[in-house]
């Protein structure tokens, strides 16, 4: 099991990597007298590429390790476990907030009624029941282009996000749309990180992605639940990762740094 020393009463916050960091970005944000433990699990990135009962398994394991230490909330800051283990995750720990992200469609097709919105997620968050709802309830294919971004959440993982086989991969994914949609929803945490080289291709349309929204989602919860820590600054952020390798935690940092800037 995953161990978060030194985290109690902290809200934990998980991805399959660095991406989660753009929905820590709006927590600490929203709630900055909160302490967040974020947790990558880099070592077993892409997560979106894997079967969901894997994606679940994997969840599980962290989620146990987060409130075995103590932690009083699960943000599961990734569109694609949220899609395979939050429902499963809140019967499990049905006294537990557990919130979790899903793509933005809402707000960009209300923002649109007649247009079209693109979609960018994972292939496992497109494939999923979860998503193949929100796509029907929102317009179905006359409205909705969901496009499946196979190593995307891989390739943002390895940084130098402004190299020139980035832009290839993205004009790969995103080209054949350009001029034909009328809004962008960013449905994986990952590529909120990609967003200023994704505007270049696509050009001059709104952009959504999920992280305000899931922010006051939990502050909503904490209130709920009366958890809320009763400071109004002074958090901390605890940074974990599954890889062993040193400088995967200084990858986080950068990205949140990042994520601050923009
Ligand atoms: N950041 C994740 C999401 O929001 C998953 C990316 C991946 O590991 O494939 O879907």
């Amino acid at each position: 099991m995953v161990r978060f020393e030194g985290c109690d009463g902290y809200v934990g916050v998980f991805d399959s990597g660095v991406g989660g960091i753009s929905v820590l970005k709006a927590l600490v944000e929203e709630l900055p007298g909160e302490d967040f433990a974020f947790f990558g699990d880099s070592a077993h990135n892409p997560y979106g590429e894997k079967k969901p009962e894997e994606v679940l398994a994997l969840s599980r394991d962290i989620v146990r390790g987060f409130l075995g230490s103590g932690c009083k909330a699960v943000v599961i800051a990734c569109n694609t476990a949220t899609s395979a283990a939050a429902s499963q995750l809140r019967e499990e720990y049905p006294a537990t907030p557990i919130i979790g992200v899903e793509p933005a469609l809402k707000p960009a097709a209300l923002s649109q009624p007649h247009g079209r919105v693109l979609v960018l997620a994972t292939p496992l968050t497109v494939r999923l029941d979860k998503f193949q709802r929100l796509m029907h309830t929102w317009g179905g294919e006359e409205h909705v282009v969901a496009v499946p971004c196979e190593g995307l959440a891989a390739r943002i993982e390895q940084g130098d996000l402004k190299a020139p086989d980035m832009y290839e991969l993205l004009q790969r994914l995103v080209g054949p749309y350009v001029g034909s949609v009328d809004a962008v929803v960013l449905g994986c945490t990952h590529y909120p990180f990609v967003q200023e080289q994704l505007a270049q291709i696509i050009g001059e349309v709104p952009f959504f992605d999920s992280s305000v929204g899931t922010a006051r989602q939990l502050r909503r919860r904490l209130e709920e639940c009366q958890l809320l820590s009763g400071r109004k600054a002074g958090g901390t952020v605890r940074f974990f990762s599954s890889s062993d390798d040193p400088a995967e935690l200084e990858l986080y940092h950068t990205f949140f740094e990042l994520a601050r800037m923009s």
